[in-house]
C-alpha cells in the first residue's frame, strides 16, 4: 500500500520542474551536449593576448564559459571558434587564423584531465567515455585562407574540423548574410566557380562545412553541391525571427533532404529580433526546426562569448541541462532530445569522415609512399571532383 501511495505520488509529481531538471541532468551524464560555437577563444586575445599563464580557466569570471561552468552544464564537445574580424581580410588574417589555432590547442593541452583534443567524430565519443569535454576547433570566416586551398588544407591537418565559409564580410569567392540586407552587394552571386572549388576540397578533406553567416544563396549553392551533410554552427529560425543571420524555411527544407544540423544560436537579436530574450523564446527556435526539418536536423549553438546579449535563463555555459529540461516539458522525447545535444552533430561529422574515407578507398589514397594523407593537393582535387 504504502509502495502503491508512493508510485502514485512520484507520478503525479513528474513532469514538474525539478523531476524534468533531474531527468535532464541524467540524460546529459551520457549523452552531453556538444556546442557548435564558442568564441572563449577570442576572449582570451581580447583579454590576455593569449597569454595563457595569466589564465585560470577555473576561476575566469568575466566570461560566460570556464571549467566550473562546462562541468555543470554537461558540455561534452564544443567547437571552439578561432575567429579573426573581417578587417583582418588581405592583411594578416591567415596569421592571427594560426595564432587562435594555436591559444585553442594550448588552452587544451594545459587542462588535460578537463579536455580531449579532438579531431575525429571518435575522439568526440571517447570524450565522452571519459567525461571530459572533447575540443574541437572551428574557422569562422573564408577570410581566414586567404582563397588559398593550399592553406585550407594545412588548417585541416592543424586539426580545423569545420569553416565557416563567410563571417559577416564577402570573400572573393562567397557572399555573406548581408547582402541580402542590402549593407554590401553581392560579389559571386553565393559561391563562385572558386567557391564551388573550396566547398569540394572541404568535402575532400573531411572537415564540415559550416552555412552560419552566409548569404541565402550561398546556403542553397552550397546545399546543392555539397557531397556531404552540412550544418549552420549557430544560426535561429528566420520564421520565428526574421534577422539574416536566421534560416529561412524554404532552407531549413533543403537541409533536412540533405541530412544537415542547424544549431540554434542563443543571441538575443537572433531570438527575439530584441534585445531581451527568455530561455523559453529559444526553445521556441528548437520546437519550430523539428517543425520544419525533423528533430535529426536541431542542434546548439550557443555562441557563448562572441556576443553581448544572452536570454534570461541561459547566462553562461552552465545552463544547457535548463533548455534540456524545457524541451522535455514540451514533450520532446528522450532519443529526439539525444539526437538534439549529441548524435545529430556526431551523424554529420561521421558522414563528412565517410565521405574522405570513401574518396580515399576509391583513389588508392594515399598514394604508395606519401606518409600524410590529407595535404596531398591539387591534383588530388582534380580528381575528386570529376568523379
Ligand atoms: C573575479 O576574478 C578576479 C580575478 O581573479 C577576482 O579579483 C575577483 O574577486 C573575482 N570576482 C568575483 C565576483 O568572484
Ligand atoms: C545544382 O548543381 C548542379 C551541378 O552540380 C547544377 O547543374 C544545378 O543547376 C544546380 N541546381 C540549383 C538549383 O542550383
Ligand atoms: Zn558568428
Amino acid at each position: 500500500m504504502l509502495r502503491l501511495l508512493l508510485l502514485l505520488f512520484a507520478s503525479c509529481t513528474l513532469g514538474t520542474g525539478e523531476n524534468l531538471r533531474e531527468k535532464a541532468v541524467e540524460i546529459m551524464t551520457t549523452t552531453p551536449v556538444i556546442d557548435g560555437h564558442n568564441d572563449l577563444p577570442w576572449q582570451l586575445l581580447k583579454q590576455f593576448n593569449n597569454r595563457l599563464s595569466e589564465v585560470d580557466l577555473c576561476k575566469l569570471n568575466n566570461t560566460h564559459t570556464n571549467i566550473p561552468k562546462l562541468k555543470a552544464g554537461h558540455v561534452g564537445g564544443q567547437f571552439w571558434a578561432a575567429y579573426v574580424p573581417c578587417d583582418t581580410q588581405n592583411k594578416d588574417a591567415v596569421k592571427r587564423t594560426l595564432e587562435q589555432i594555436d591559444v585553442i590547442w594550448r588552452m587544451c593541452a594545459k587542462y588535460p584531465e578537463v579536455f580531449t583534443c579532438a579531431k575525429s567524430s571518435s575522439d568526440v565519443k571517447q570524450a565522452f567515455q571519459e567525461k571530459k569535454v572533447a575540443s574541437l576547433i572551428g574557422v569562422e570566416g573564408g577570410h581566414s585562407i586567404d582563397s588559398s586551398l593550399a592553406t585550407l588544407r594545412i588548417m585541416y591537418d592543424l586539426g580545423v574540423r569545420y569553416m565557416t565559409l563567410t563571417h559577416s564580410c564577402n570573400v572573393p569567392w562567397v557572399d555573406n548574410w548581408r547582402v541580402d540586407t542590402g549593407e554590401e552587394v553581392a560579389l559571386s552571386d553565393g559561391l563562385s566557380s572558386f567557391g564551388q572549388k573550396v566547398v569540394l576540397e572541404m568535402n575532400r578533406l573531411g572537415m564540415i562545412i559550416d552555412l552560419a553567416h552566409v548569404s541565402v544563396k550561398t546556403m542553397k549553392d552550397t546545399l546543392n553541391i555539397s557531397r556531404a551533410p552540412v550544418i549552420f554552427s549557430h544560426s535561429s529560425a528566420y520564421a520565428i525571427c526574421p534577422h539574416r543571420r536566421n534560416v529561412p524555411d524554404n532552407v531549413l527544407r533543403l537541409v533536412k533532404e540533405k541530412k544537415g544540423v542547424v544549431m540554434v544560436n542563443f543571441y538575443n537579436d537572433y531570438v527575439s529580433c530584441n534585445p531581451k530574450a527568455t530561455l523559453s523564446q529559444v526553445a521556441d527556435h528548437f520546437d519550430y526546426i523539428k517543425k520544419v526539418a525533423g528533430y535529426e536536423a536541431v542542434g546548439f549553438g550557443g555562441d557563448y562569448d562572441g556576443v553581448s546579449r544572452v536570454p534570461e535563463g541561459l547566462e553562461d555555459v552552465s545552463k544547457y541541462p535548463d533548455l534540456t529540461a524545457e524541451l522535455l516539458k514540451r514533450k520532446w522525447t528522450e532519443d529526439e532530445v539525444k539526437a538534439a545535444l549529441a548524435l545529430n552533430l556526431l551523424r554529420v561529422f561521421q558522414e563528412v569522415e565517410k565521405e574522405l574515407l570513401q574518396w580515399k578507398k576509391a583513389a588508392e589514397f594515399p598514394p604508395p609512399g606519401v606518409k600524410n594523407p590529407f595535404s596531398e593537393g591539387e591534383e588530388q582535387l582534380e580528381q575528386y571532383i570529376s568523379r
